[in-house]
């Protein structure tokens, strides 16, 4: 017998393109088993709040090619604290939920994780976050669409960087992660990478440079969050350290969390919205699902919030060996 009623679903922490194809599939498969859905805005936020959008199935219409959130997302620094989780619960039973979807990243499922240990409330992550960061799942839900977006508009970066010859640095986001960065500067075709997980060292780098002369422009990318420094700290190492030609910088910033999500990002948050109210029915909580080579995963929030999913190292020796 399904014990589950009601389940409220949030979007928290960055938005990322597909999140609201997860919610469509939540509420979608909830009402397939005459359970109630309800939409809890601002993430943790709303949550403490009680801002509940209860005719969510009236909502999800139109929306699977949107990006952003229509749940909109939030950061909260009060639900760091009991008290703040203590005022969610209340919020929620008043509300007769009786579980949750929490689609976010690191944050949202630390949050979940410590909600689900002081109340008795069944808990689903799902990994929404363009980082890719989190251990258990190979993609997480906007990871493919920033990437692309990345990748269209360093194309575009291309050509102007061809025509003046121009050593160009663009800062891609990914504070704790290289996931963007490496995988876009593979994708664009990038001379070099820096990444958070990685040194590279900016004299020995610039002097390999500017040895290649035969290469007239040049595109690498750069991890927000890596040890140089940002995009502009970096270039402004490399003219300091010698390096003779003209050099630009290109914040990608936002543009890349935006945009109407890639069917991978469709495709993947549909899979994980529909296996999340499957999960709850089947008396699962506490856990966050991901897809691993094609296969349905559960992990226990500790595990998904503390292993650590290692960049492929291999992949940085494939870039050095390309861009030669
Ligand atoms: O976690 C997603 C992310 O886009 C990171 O890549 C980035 O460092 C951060 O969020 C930016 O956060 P905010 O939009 O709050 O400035």
């Amino acid at each position: 017998m399904n014990k589950i009623k009601k389940i409220g679903v949030f979007t928290s922490g960055g938005d990322a393109p597909g999140m609201n194809a997860a919610i469509r599939a939540v509420a979608r498969t909830a009402s397939g088993h005459k359970i109630e859905c309800v939409g809890i805005y601002n993430g943790y936020e709303g949550m403490m709040e009680g801002k509940f959008e209860n005719n969510l199935r009236q909502k999800i219409a139109n929306i699977m090619q949107r990006g952003g959130t229509i749940l909109k997302t939030a950061r909260s620094k009060e639900f760091m604290e009991k008290e703040g989780r203590t005022k969610a619960y209340q919020h929620l039973k008043n509300n007769n939920i009786d579980a949750l979807v929490a689609i976010g990243g690191n944050g949202t499922y630390t949050g979940a994780m410590k909600f689900g240990q002081e109340h008795d409330m069944p808990i689903i992550g799902l990994p929404g976050t363009i980082d890719n960061d989190i251990y258990g799942t190979d993609y997480t839900i906007g990871f493919d669409t920033s990437i692309n977006t990345a990748i269209d508009a360093i194309d575009k970066i291309r050509d102007t960087a061809d025509s003046h010859s121009r050593l160009f640095f663009i800062e891609v986001m990914g504070r704790h992660a290289g996931y963007i960065a490496l995988h876009t500067a593979i994708g664009s075709g990038a001379y070099s990478v820096f990444l958070p997980e990685t040194d590279t060292i900016i004299p020995e780098w610039v002097a390999k440079l500017n040895k290649q002369r035969r290469k007239l422009f040049n595109i690498v990318i750069v991890a927000e969050g890596n040890k140089n420094g940002n995009a502009n700290d970096i270039a402004q190492k490399v003219k300091e350290s010698g390096f003779e030609r003209d050099v630009r910088v290109t914040v990608i910033g936002h543009l890349q969390r935006g945009g109407s999500p890639t069917c991978h990002d469709r495709v993947l948050a549909s899979r994980l919205g529909y296996q999340a109210v499957n999960c709850l029915i089947a008396g699962d909580g506490g856990i966050a699902l991901g897809i691993v080579n094609g296969k349905l995963e559960k992990n226990g929030f500790e595990d998904a919030i503390y292993k650590t999913k290692e960049l492929d190292t291999d992949l940085l020796e494939m870039i050095n060996l390309l861009s030669l």
